[in-house]
This record gives C-alpha cells, sequence and structure tokens, in this order.
C-alpha cells in the first residue's frame, strides 16, 4: 500500500517536472526559469528517493533525459553566457542570422546565437539585452518583423534602437544594424513597394530609416561604434565573395546580394575599425541596378555615386569608407 502511494506520488512528481520543462522559456523568464529549473533539479532528487527501487527501475531508461532536460533549464542563464569575445547574433534563427553564425563559426570565432526562443528583441527590456550580450565584443542585429510577432514598428526600429542602447549599456564595443538600401529615399519606387506591402512588414521602409536615425543617436558620444549594413534586394544564392561585391555610399545605387554574402560582410564589418560608424550599401557587382525603380535621383544618369568601393578582401572592401554618409 505504501508501495503504491510512493508510485503514485513518483507520478505526480514526474508530471510536474515534464511541465516545467515543455514551457516555454523567453529570454525576458530566463532568471525565473533558472531558478524554478534549480527547484526542479533538487526535486528530482527527492523524486529518486521516495520512489523507491521498482519506481527507479522502470524510470531508469527514460529518467537520465528528463534529468538533462532540467539542468539545462537549471542552467539556462549559462546556456547562453557569452565566450569572451563572442560576436552576438540577434535573430540568429532568421535565414541571415543563421547564415552569421554560421560564418563565424566557420572562422572558429565564438558566436553567440540568439533566436526567438533565446531573446525577444520586442519583450526584452534594454536591461535584459544588455545581460544577454554583456562581454561580446559585437552585436549584430539581424532581427526583423514576423508574422511569429513583433511588426516593423516594433522589431525594425524600436528593438533596433533598444539593442544599440544595450550595447551601450553593456559596453560593447561594436554594434552591426543589417538595413535595408532605399531606406533613405521614400520616393523610389522600391521604397514605396516595400513599404506597403501588407502584413507584419507595412511600413518596414519607414521602421528602419526611424530605426538608424535612432541607433545612431543612441551611439552618438558612446563608447560604441555603429555599422549601418544596407543590403540591396536578398537572395539565397551561394555565396560570391568579397571580390564579386560592391560597397556604395549615399543610397542611390544598389542591386541583388546573397544572404551569404550580407552575412559574411556583417561579420567582418563586427570586427573591422575602418567599417566603425559608416553606412553602406552592399550589392554584387553583376547585379548593379540604379536603384530599385529610382524616381529622384538614384545615381544619376551614370549610375555612380563616386563612392563605389571593390576589393578583394573585406578588409580591403572597408578601408577608405567615409563616415556620417547615409544620403547623398
Ligand atoms: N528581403 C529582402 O530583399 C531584404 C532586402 C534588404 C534588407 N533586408 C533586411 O535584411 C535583414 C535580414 O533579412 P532575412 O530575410 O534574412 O530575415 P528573416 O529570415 O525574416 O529573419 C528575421 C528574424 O527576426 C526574428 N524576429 C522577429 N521578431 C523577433 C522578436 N520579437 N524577437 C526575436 N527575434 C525576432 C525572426 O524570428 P522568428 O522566425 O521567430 O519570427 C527571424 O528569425 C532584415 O532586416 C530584412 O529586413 C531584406
Amino acid at each position: 500500500m505504501a508501495r503504491r502511494r510512493r508510485c503514485r506520488a513518483a507520478a505526480r512528481a514526474v508530471l510536474a517536472l515534464l511541465a516545467l520543462v515543455a514551457m516555454p522559456r523567453p529570454a525576458a523568464f530566463l532568471p525565473a526559469a533558472s531558478r524554478l529549473g534549480a527547484t526542479a533539479a533538487g526535486s528530482v532528487a527527492a523524486l529518486e528517493r521516495a520512489a523507491g527501487a521498482e519506481v527507479s527501475r522502470r524510470l531508469a531508461a527514460w529518467l537520465p533525459a528528463q534529468l538533462c532536460l532540467l539542468r539545462s533549464a537549471a542552467g539556462a542563464s549559462a546556456a547562453v553566457a557569452p565566450a569572451p569575445g563572442a560576436v552576438a547574433v540577434l535573430g540568429a534563427s532568421g535565414k541571415t542570422g543563421r547564415l552569421c553564425v554560421e560564418a563565424l563559426r566557420a572562422e572558429g570565432s565564438p558566436a553567440l546565437a540568439l533566436g526567438r526562443a533565446e531573446l525577444d528583441v520586442v519583450e526584452a527590456s534594454v536591461e535584459q539585452v544588455a545581460e544577454a550580450v554583456r562581454g561580446c565584443q559585437a552585436v549584430i542585429f539581424a532581427c526583423s518583423a514576423s508574422a511569429k510577432g513583433g511588426n516593423a514598428a516594433q522589431v525594425d526600429e524600436q528593438a533596433a534602437v533598444k539593442a544599440a542602447q544595450a550595447c551601450k549599456l553593456a559596453g560593447v564595443p561594436t554594434y552591426v544594424l543589417i538595413s535595408s538600401g532605399g531606406v533613405s529615399r521614400p520616393g523610389s519606387l522600391g521604397y514605396l513597394a516595400t513599404n506597403w506591402m501588407p502584413g507584419p512588414t507595412w511600413g518596414i521602409m519607414d521602421a528602419k530609416a526611424r530605426g538608424e536615425e535612432g541607433v545612431k543617436a543612441a551611439m552618438r558620444g558612446s563608447g560604441t561604434r555603429y555599422v549601418v549594413l544596407r543590403p540591396g534586394g536578398l537572395e539565397d544564392t551561394k555565396y560570391l565573395g568579397p571580390a564579386e561585391m560592391e560597397l556604395n555610399q549615399g543610397d542611390a545605387v544598389g542591386g541583388l546580394v546573397s544572404r551569404a554574402d550580407v552575412a559574411a560582410c556583417a561579420v567582418a564589418a563586427a570586427k573591422s575599425q575602418d567599417a566603425a560608424d559608416t553606412t553602406f550599401e552592399l550589392y554584387a557587382h553583376s547585379a548593379f541596378s540604379q536603384g530599385p525603380g529610382s524616381t529622384d535621383g538614384f545615381g544619376g544618369a551614370t549610375g555612380k555615386t563616386g563612392y563605389e568601393r571593390r576589393g578583394e578582401s573585406w578588409p580591403e572592401l572597408f578601408r577608405g569608407l567615409r563616415k556620417e554618409i547615409s544620403k547623398i
């Protein structure tokens, strides 16, 4: 009888623990999750004592896996603590974000991959974002409005600025914002067509333009450097490399570019002194265009701005970038 009672108590405890493990753990709740996880991990020892030999035997096949999950819940904060000098990627579950993490790992650099599950950039406070990225050498913001939650104003503007303020607060040296070509050309067809697409991205160009300005304002006079990377139209094509790219400034011309090249450029810019406090466009030079349906002087008759940069490597492309040019 006593044994049956012990078994029932053990089963109830296991169910409670499983419910705890299955609970979503957004970053905003990580400290609480850690405490709960730690408590839960303690309960497991009690469970093992209460359950008795028979129950222990029955549970033996699957309990280790649950213990493992519980311990990872208990150590959730530790699991996302950055390695010294890591580059954090916000929006690491997105297409470009994931490629940023891959590019970092491919070159052997420590990466702190923060997808929505680890850090919801809309829900989290500046302090929580700062805590998540403290100790990093750079943060790349690869988030954008999503049907899963977070419209353009919340993500592309407010969260982009929040992450910049967090870098400042945490003393992260460099913040790379992935923005978009054309954001300073509200009269262009490209801007209008992208801005007024129905759905969560509604108003995205307006939001990105305000986001860029907010980021620069947040960084002014701080110890943190910013890089505003404005890719042209994104494609999921293969990585071409820096020798196939053109950097430009003034937001007057653009073209297509693969997400893999954008990611590699963001990672290189995160570590570059020459890219610090610059705003530039990126596109494959074979895919150059005079802007996405210009109506207000995209590149003039020649399609040239005078700020074109080509080179064999990312550092070479960054060398000579002008500070503080965002529109010509
Ligand atoms: N598409 C183009 O042609 C183009 C052109 C120029 C620039 N861009 C810009 O380039 C960047 C990368 O684009 P992409 O297509 O590679 O991005 P993407 O795949 O759409 O990724 C965006 C990421 O942001 C995340 N996110 C949204 N709200 C979030 C929140 N509240 N907390 C945490 N994460 C959140 C999304 O997470 P979930 O998956 O969980 O929602 C997603 O992983 C974006 O800024 C985009 O606007 C795009």
